[in-house]
């Protein structure tokens, strides 16, 4: 049985990370969240004042970070931190450098796991064009606005709604335009838009989608009547 893997791209703020958290304990499978690869390179560009449009300057600092990247640092979620990625994001050095750290987890999912899941926004198109299930996740820039501003409300975190709409905008307008891999729907992507949505609900339509495409072993091994 090949390992099972599952894309998940769309734009940000839309579900991708807890429906990919969802799925990789339901099918018992690795999951990477792509973004913090290019939010962990937008921080550590941040911290060292450098411009995240200066390509060169960017790539010499991906390239000597690239194994040493902490990807579980809280200040990754912060949205200046996402703006900064969304422009490091569009250097074609970057991408190929983030490309060959992807494709080797979807080869070799840690831990001995089956397989992984892998959100992001090229992950369906470009990192894993293989995957037997690929999902594209998107809502409304109001509704992701509206749901942004409650998470960091929840956090005691101050924000302006039409900031962080006006964020949301230029984001998915920098992901759909760049010249190298664009936040474009895969042909064969099954697509949920959630915005009218609960994520219990967007999570049962993925299950769905997905039993119906992948016949789990032990199904096989039962039955085979084994
Ligand atoms: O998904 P998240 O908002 O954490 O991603 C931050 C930014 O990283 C995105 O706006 C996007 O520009 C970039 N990204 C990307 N390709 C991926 C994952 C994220 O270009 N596979």
């Amino acid at each position: 049985m090949p390992p099972l893997l599952i894309a998940i791209d769309g734009t940000a703020g839309a579900g991708k990370g807890t429906l990919a958290r969802a799925l990789a304990r339901r099918y018992h499978l690795a999951h990477l969240d792509t973004g913090c690869l290019y939010r962990a390179l937008g921080l550590a560009v941040l911290n060292q004042n450098l411009d995240p449009t200066d390509e060169q300057s960017v790539v010499d600092l991906a390239r000597s970070l690239l194994s040493t990247l902490d990807l579980k640092n809280p200040a990754l979620r912060e949205e200046a931190v996402g703006v900064a990625a969304s422009h490091v994001a569009a250097i074609p050095e970057v991408r190929a450098l983030l490309f060959a750290f992807q494709r080797n987890f979807a080869q070799h999912p840690p831990e001995g796991m089956q397989g992984c899941v892998m959100d992001g926004r090229d992950i369906g198109r470009v990192v894993m064009p293989e995957a037997l299930c690929k999902i594209y996740v998107t809502a409304s820039p109001e509704v992701r606005a509206t749901r942004r501003c409650k998470e960091l409300h929840e956090k005691g975190i101050y924000s302006i709604y039409d900031d962080i709409l006006k964020d949301i905008r230029e984001r998915d307008e920098r992901d759909q335009t760049r010249k190298v891999s664009p936040l474009i729907p895969a042909e064969d992507a099954f697509v949920l838009d959630t915005s009218q949505m609960t994520i219990e609900d967007v999570i049962h339509k993925a299950c769905a989608y997905i039993d119906a495409k992948w016949v789990a072993p032990e199904k096989t091994r039962r039955a085979e009547g084994k």
